[in-house]
């Protein structure tokens, strides 16, 4: 009843590519074929096999185009979607400049509702299914994201967005408003619908140590949520953490301090880290989320995804809008093969789609829910044209194998490669 099967190329994983060689960790399909029945991925195989089994199904024939997870971005601002793009500041004079002022105007629910609306469509628009993105201070701008993607039926990841300090009037709560305003969110939310909270101190510049124990406190009363921040994204902002916090072995012990540190907890860019820091990350289970676009549009630096990989730390792939540059995860992984060259590595196209979809799964503890072509999880899916441009179309014409075919569409393409997307099985 009401089965859908999806024809084209398949691509899906058994294991992590970084992990399993990626003859065993990848299966593609050329003449594939999805399965999907009350919105979930009921089989994956053979299109032609597919067909004559299950002749009552609706057919969608995607002819060569690859049938991919829906990408998952694991960082990002949604509230910075119309000031991306800005031009000359690091980050701390980029915060004061542009994304402040920006993020006062989310006080206005109906403003914060047409930027969560708009920016759940542009994800949509690039294949991207899943958002886990910050808010602001304001309780409706978390409203506005949740319902929104309620709406549209997506899976999203989000929290109130807590600074008690180091942040213009206006754009402050305190740490028992933020304390209470983000247990009474998380209340609501969590669970209903596909929404996941996230508890969401910005960074330890901007919360007093009395914030920072008031969201500890509140991870330990609800530990089935998920804590986001950010940890050493650039120089300067760590050595100013070092001035606030003189007490605190490293970074990272800012927010360990204050029960901060867990297996739940996702640390934005982690660039700059002492030994220490990637001990305690892989020790604890915690996942760290790679921003390639933020990471050379704000001037941060070069993360080490080869060394955190060796380390078995759970890392994620996220466009950090608005201080990243692109919505498209096809745009993220090309910048994320760009900082690993710059550090020695050549990342495989194999394991750049599995970061963009399984490994920020993994990272957000959602693995096999979302960001899956494998039985039973979610049908949110992409579609990825290979020939999606003139420019591109000429290299993939070229290629022996799906890796060399892909391999222009993660350089080059953006939201023309992405000819559908669906969400729980249905067509967006
Ligand atoms: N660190 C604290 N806040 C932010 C933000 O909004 N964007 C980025 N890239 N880094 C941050
Ligand atoms: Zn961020």
């Amino acid at each position: 009843m009401n089965d859908l099967l999806l024809l084209g190329q398949t691509l899906r994983f058994d294991a992590d590519p970084f992990a399993t060689a990626i003859e065993d960790a990848a299966v593609a399909l050329t003449h594939g074929g999805v399965l999907v029945q009350g919105g979930r991925i009921a089989q994956v195989g053979d299109g032609a096999a597919l067909k004559a089994a299950h002749p009552q199904a609706r057919v969608v024939d995607h002819g060569d185009h690859l049938i991919s997870s829906g990408f998952v971005d694991a960082h990002m601002h949604y509230p910075q979607t119309a000031m991306i793009a800005s031009w000359g500041k690091r980050l701390i004079d980029w915060l004061n400049t542009y994304t402040f002022p920006e993020e006062m105007r989310f006080a206005d629910e109906e403003y914060a509702t047409d930027i969560a609306g708009r920016t759940l469509d542009l994800a949509l628009a690039h294949g991207t299914t899943t958002l886990t993105s910050f808010c602001t201070i304001h309780p409706a701008s978390v409203r506005a994201f949740f319902d929104q993607a309620a709406a549209r039926g997506m899976a999203v990841v989000a929290g109130k967005t807590c600074m008690d300090r180091n942040a213009p009037d206006g754009l402050r709560d305190t740490a028992q408003s933020a304390y209470d305003d983000s247990k009474s969110l998380l209340e609501t939310y969590h669970g209903k619908a596909r929404a996941t909270y996230a508890i969401t101190p910005r960074f330890s510049p901007t919360s007093t140590p009395d914030q920072l124990a008031a969201m500890g406190a509140l991870w330990a009363e609800h530990p089935e949520v998920l804590m986001q921040t950010h940890l050493s994204e650039q120089t300067d902002e760590i050595a100013w953490v070092r001035d606030l916090f003189p007490s605190a072995r490293d970074y990272l012990d800012t927010y360990e301090q204050f029960g901060l540190l867990g297996a739940r907890g996702l640390y934005g860019h982690a660039i700059h880290l002492e030994p220490r820091e990637i001990d305690r990350l892989a020790e604890v289970g915690a996942a760290v989320v790679h921003c390639p676009t933020s990471n050379t549009f704000i001037g941060s630096g070069l993360f080490d995804m080869a060394g955190v990989k060796a380390r078995g730390i759970r890392t994620g792939l996220a466009t950090d809008t608005g201080g990243g540059s692109s919505f498209s995860m096809l745009r993220t992984m090309a910048a994320a093969y760009e900082v690993a060259q710059l550090r020695g590595t050549a990342l495989h196209p194999a394991q750049l789609m599995w970061l963009a979809t399984e490994g920020s799964a993994q990272a957000l503890r959602m693995g096999g829910q979302i960001g899956s072509l494998n039985v039973g999880a979610m049908a949110d899916i992409a579609v990825i044209d290979l020939a999606s441009t003139p420019a591109i179309a000429q290299r993939a014409r070229r290629a022996d194998d799906l890796w060399e075919a892909l391999f222009p569409t993660i350089m080059m393409g953006d939201d023309r490669a992405i000819s559908a997307t669906y969400v729980a099985g249905r067509r967006v």
